[in-house]
């Protein structure tokens, strides 16, 4: 069939691998057989397709190298091989022709330095290569792409640091390079990146402070820089951020206080800063947010009482305050927060009872380990009647009994801490 010019037999269940006559098809614009059960290698004969503007391979189980005779197809615009078993060094000038705008190539096990010419493809509109074992200093590989929208390099090899003309890659959306091995301060001319939404730079080794500009990425709305050496402070201009969705700053050497300007982040679903060496009090602010799935402040260094406001967060999934010196009661006013799945508070100085709803009494004993005195029906708990009246006088049965009935309603009493003893006052 040396005339045809589309060959499109994708989704289907083929099997076997792609016969070497496909080099006579010498007028195949376009090539597809992708999500099929293709084998095999990828046909040297290959090469002679130089009129070949598309070839798609995604999801087949195809072994081996990529052919060197590749780098005639000089006419390619989109590659995508991903999620195959190929591996080895890519050709050095790999797209050849400068026309590239997709090359997809996750999910094998390449190995070697991101082709040189990649620098040089300045139509690149997506370039997905995460998944594989590319090495090399990332910032030789790439140059300035004014195209490119979505780029993806996480779980490599990569070192190096993040070159400044990123910043001028003007329509660039997606940044994920997650899990390699780049170093470096965050340069701010990627947070002036005017059409940013998605940036994640975690697991890697960056150093410095967070750049206070982070504030002008108004259209970010997931940012991840979790498990990285940052220092400094969380700054208050990421109150500006109000299309933001998810911040993971887990896992730095971030310290200061939670700036109360994060009650901004209206959009705010998702907050993780365990981890750090956070301090202070936990705003009271956080409740205002939008919570739905985590936040998590464990493993930090916040002091003072749990925020009755918290329990405004009646849809969040996930609560962590565990490894933190937190004092005081829990808020029975947390029964109301419907939406939890899992809340660990251990490992802090909390006491008094744990409240009575289901959720709290069916939970785990780990979720309240390490703390000060806390007790209830929660299994494994010293139940509180016990603990508070043994051996002791009907005056202080009074004060128990007086406990007991703070912690039904306790948005009208406070407590105080006497002697060990929690008792509780109405302020009415
Ligand atoms: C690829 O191009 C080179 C010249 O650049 C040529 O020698 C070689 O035969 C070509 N390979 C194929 C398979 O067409
Ligand atoms: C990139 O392009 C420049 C000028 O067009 C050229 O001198 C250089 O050799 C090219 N580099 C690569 C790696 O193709
Ligand atoms: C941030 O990235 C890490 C991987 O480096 C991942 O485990 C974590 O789930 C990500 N955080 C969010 C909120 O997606
Ligand atoms: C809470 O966070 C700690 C440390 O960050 C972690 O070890 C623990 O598994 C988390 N708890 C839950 C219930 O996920």
């Amino acid at each position: 069939m040396t005339k045809l010019e589309t060959f499109h037999l994708s989704d289907n269940s083929i099997n076997g691998s792609i016969p070497c006559e496909i080099g006579n098809l010498v007028k195949l614009i376009m090539f597809s057989l992708s999500d099929n059960q293709i084998t095999g290698h990828i046909p040297h004969s290959i090469g002679s397709l130089t009129k070949l503007e598309t070839f798609y391979l995604y999801n087949n189980h195809v072994y081996g190298l990529v052919p060197i005779e590749m780098v005639n197809l000089t006419n390619l615009t989109h590659l995508d091989l991903s999620n195959n078993h190929l591996f080895g060094n890519l050709p050095p000038n790999l797209p050849k022709g400068g026309l590239l705008q997709s090359l997809i190539l996750a999910e094998n096990n390449f190995q070697g330095p991101i082709p040189v010419s990649l620098k040089n493809s300045t139509m690149l509109f997506r370039v997905r290569l995460d998944r594989n074992q590319f090495t090399g200093d990332i910032s030789q590989s790439f140059g300035v792409h004014p195209h490119l929208v979505y780029i993806d390099l996480s779980f490599n090899r990569l070192s190096g640091t993040l070159s400044p003309s990123w910043g001028e890659c003007l329509n660039l959306t997606s940044f994920k390079i997650s899990g390699n091995k780049i170093s470096g301060q965050i340069p701010h001319e990627i947070i002036e990146l005017p059409k940013l939404h998605l940036l994640d730079i975690s697991s890697n080794n960056f150093v410095g402070n967070i750049p206070r500009d982070f504030g002008k990425l108004s259209y970010i709305f997931q940012l991840n820089m979790s498990n990285n050496h940052l220092t400094g402070t969380i700054p208050p201009e990421f109150g500006g951020l109000s299309l933001l969705e998810v911040l993971d700053m887990s896992s730095n050497n971030l310290r200061g206080e939670i700036p109360i300007q994060l009650e901004n982040c209206i959009k705010l679903n998702s907050l993780k800063l365990s981890g750090n060496q956070l301090s202070g009090a936990i705003p009271f602010q956080l409740g205002n947010l939008n919570l739905h799935d985590v936040l998590d402040l464990s493993h930090n260094l916040f002091i003072g009482e749990m925020p009755q406001q918290l329990s405004k967060l009646m849809e969040l999934r996930e609560l962590n305050l565990s490894h933190n010196k937190l004092v005081g009661p829990i808020p029975s006013s947390f029964q109301s927060m419907t939406g939890l799945m899992s809340l660990d508070l251990s490992y802090n100085y909390l006491e008094g009872p744990v409240p009575g709803s289901h959720f709290f009494q069916e939970a785990p004993l780990e979720w309240f380990i390490h703390n000060k005195g806390l007790c209830g029906q929660v299994h494994g708990l010293p139940p509180c009647h016990q603990s508070w009246s043994t051996s002791k006088g009907d005056e202080e049965k009074q004060h128990i009994n007086h406990y007991l009935n703070c912690s039904f309603d306790m948005w009208h009493f406070t407590y105080l801490i006497f002697d060990n003893w929690n008792i509780c006052i109405a302020l009415l």
